[in-house]
């Protein structure tokens, strides 16, 4: 989907049509003005409590308890998002929910999202159908009903108002997608529009699979046959990947939504380096396994003087085991500061690059 060639004009149109359906649907317009008269209400009060920049500073300096002050303040707003619930008639969680998107979307959202997933439905063109669906996916994880801090790594639903330690001032969860659908779909032509200029006539494809075990260029064949015979004859000269790292993330809780919404197969167990898994010494362990496996295999495609970036936070030191499991040596590290993390509020992080070569 994101490496297509896309009519971008009919695409744009198509796009458009389904943002005015949306807006102009009496159904979902009570939502969104409560949303706007929220904004307006928070805005207020976070000028007027939380000052750029002189908040942040006090906060710095130790001459503002920033949890207690933040407490404070929300519980001072809190009757005025209360009220605006009341006179909105605003629906938030569902009781005893059974499915992702019943427990971490408020109930507009989900009509929201159903809305909009059956508008892409009707799309003629399959390219386009398919990169609209793509629209929709990443609208849906920034309007999970979760904290800022939280987005990555969800704890609970979140349905108040709260004091935002990565923002510095209360902010709200997301009442409805409108801004996000127009924000990704706004993003996501302009990085087609980019892509296209930078191809060149070189093949791409996309495979998905266990990077462990997956026969690359039978599983293209099926794909791309004129694309399988080049790389089973020329074979590959490298491979720049950001592989899961120990303990850190489980992604399918993270992109939950989408195997709800899609009804894509869910492959938990394949999953390497999960969080529920933690970060212990036998974890560590599976993971030097998982990563080493992956890189023999990748090895079968691969030409004799190949060159393989990895990119990790490797705060167990587990890359020398795993290269040397790999026939591999560690050629270069290279440091990369991490800037725009998600979870703002949890401290400086930064990841190696590894390049790594046959032994
Ligand atoms: C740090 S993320 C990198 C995401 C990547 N840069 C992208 O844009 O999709 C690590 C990715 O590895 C995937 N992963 C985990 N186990 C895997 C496995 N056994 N085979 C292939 N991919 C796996 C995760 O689902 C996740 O998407």
């Amino acid at each position: 989907c994101k490496i297509n060639t896309y009519d971008i004009v009919p695409l744009e149109k198509n796009i458009n049509i389904i943002t005015e359906r949306l807006f102009e649907n009496p159904k979902f317009s009570k939502d969104i003005e409560f949303e706007q008269v929220l904004i307006g209400e928070l805005n207020k009060f976070n000028d007027k409590y939380f000052p750029i920049p002189e908040f942040k500073y006090k906060v710095k300096q130790k001459l503002i308890d920033e949890n207690k002050y933040g407490r404070e303040k929300e519980n001072m707003f809190l009757p005025v998002y209360k009220d605006l619930l009341i006179k909105y008639k605003i629906e938030l969680l569902k009781q005893n929910p059974k499915t992702f998107i019943d427990k971490w979307y408020f109930k507009n959202i989900t009509n929201e999202i159903n809305f909009i997933f059956e508008e892409i439905k009707k799309v003629k063109n399959s390219n386009n159908k398919n990169i609209s669906a793509l629209i929709l996916s990443r609208t849906m994880r920034s309007c999970r009903a979760t904290t800022h801090s939280d987005l990555a790594t969800l704890a609970e639903p979140v349905s108040k108002i709260y004091y935002c330690s990565k923002h510095g001032k209360i902010c709200k969860p997301v009442f409805s997608i409108m801004k996000w659908w127009k924000t990704y779909s706004k993003d996501t032509i302009k990085r087609i529009k980019e892509f296209e200029k930078l191809k060149t006539g070189t093949y791409q494809y996309c495979l998905s699979g266990d990077a462990r075990t997956i026969d690359i260029i039978s599983a293209l064949s099926k794909k791309q046959k004129s694309f399988a015979d080049i790389l089973n004859r020329q074979k590959i000269s490298g491979i720049f990947s950001s592989p899961p790292y120990v303990g850190l993330i489980d992604y399918h809780e993270q992109h939950a939504y989408a195997y709800d919404l899609f009804g894509f197969k869910r492959k938990d167990e394949l999953e390497i380096g999960p969080l529920f898994k933690g970060q212990g010494k036998e974890s560590q362990k599976s993971y030097i396994e998982d990563i080493s496996d992956v890189l023999n295999n990748c090895k079968k495609y691969l030409k004799e003087n190949y060159n393989v970036f990895l990119v990790a936070n490797d705060k167990y030191n587990l890359y020398h085991e795993i290269a040397k499991k790999a026939g591999m040596r560690i050629e270069n590290t290279f440091k990369r500061p991490v800037l725009n993390r998600t979870e703002k509020d949890k401290g400086a992080y930064s990841e190696i690059i590894f390049h790594l070569k046959e032994k």
